[in-house]
């Protein structure tokens, strides 16, 4: 992050984003993209040294033009994305972009503080509760984006999501895992992502908020690297 270059000329001056995951990778790259047009940020990262570290390399590479604040949250925990999110209320009187882009893939059948399969709860459920959380904020932006992290890795979900296994037991154990089932389980996670973001795009039709998701393609990042190392 030595110095940011100015890509294009879409300026992004005034606007706040506020992204998920920008510690890292491709949430990284994002940020650095969306600070070097003059967005000014609002970071939703885990570990609070890590985004510290992050939101003053972003803040000095923009020559100390735009604000970024860091806001903690592990997007596993319900408890913690509704603390972040009024945090996040109380300070940003507007929002014009919300990136849901934090995203990880289990090896073994872990459960959240919920009750909920961790790659379901982190990949899916946290996007979903933080846009639901943040909407009515991006809808006092005059033109406002949802824009979330999906992955190619949707089409592992061939025969769509198991309603009926949401805790995707079926996908670990000894059998599950030769069988490729973590795979297979981050492919449903991220076919929800783009679900969501076509339902959740029908249902803002004439509003002033739009919503995406992508594919980003296959990048060399620290992707899974916590979770055994086995990439998506
Ligand atoms: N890399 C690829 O080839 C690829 C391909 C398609 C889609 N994607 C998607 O791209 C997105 C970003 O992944 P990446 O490749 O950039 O991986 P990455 O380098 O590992 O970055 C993941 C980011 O998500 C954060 N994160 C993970 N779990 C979290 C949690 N429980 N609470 C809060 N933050 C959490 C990480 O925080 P820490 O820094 O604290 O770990 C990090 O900032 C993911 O949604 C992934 O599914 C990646």
């Amino acid at each position: 992050m030595s110095g940011i270059k100015k890509t294009n000329d879409q300026t992004l001056r005034g606007k706040y984003a506020v992204i998920t995951g920008a510690t890292s990778g491709i949430g990284l790259a994002a940020a650095q993209e969306l600070a070097a047009r003059g967005a000014n940020l609002g970071i939703v990262a885990r570990n609070a040294a890590k985004a510290r570290e992050v939101a003053v390399k972003l803040q000095s590479s923009s020559g100390n033009s735009i604000t970024v604040d860091v806001f903690i949250a592990d997007m596993s925990s319900q408890r913690s994305i509704r603390r972040a999110a009024n945090e996040i209320l109380a300070k940003c009187p507007r929002i014009d972009i919300l990136i849901n882009n934090a995203g990880a893939m289990f090896l073994d059948h872990k459960l959240t503080e919920d009750g909920l399969e961790m790659t379901w709860a982190v990949n899916h459920i946290a996007p979903f509760l933080l846009t639901n959380l943040l909407l009515d904020r991006l809808m006092m932006s005059e033109h406002a984006r949802v824009i979330t992290t999906s992955s190619h890795g949707h089409k592992m979900a061939a025969q769509g999501i198991h309603f009926d296994d949401l805790s995707g037991r079926r996908y670990f154990g000894l059998l599950g895992k030769m069988k490729g089932g973590p795979n297979f389980r981050y492919g449903e996670t991220k076919l929800a992502n783009v679900l969501f973001t076509a339902e959740l795009a029908q249902r803002l039709k004439g509003t002033n908020v739009s919503a995406y998701c992508f594919d980003p393609g296959l990048v060399a990042t620290n992707f899974n690297q916590d979770n055994g190392g086995w990439p998506a």
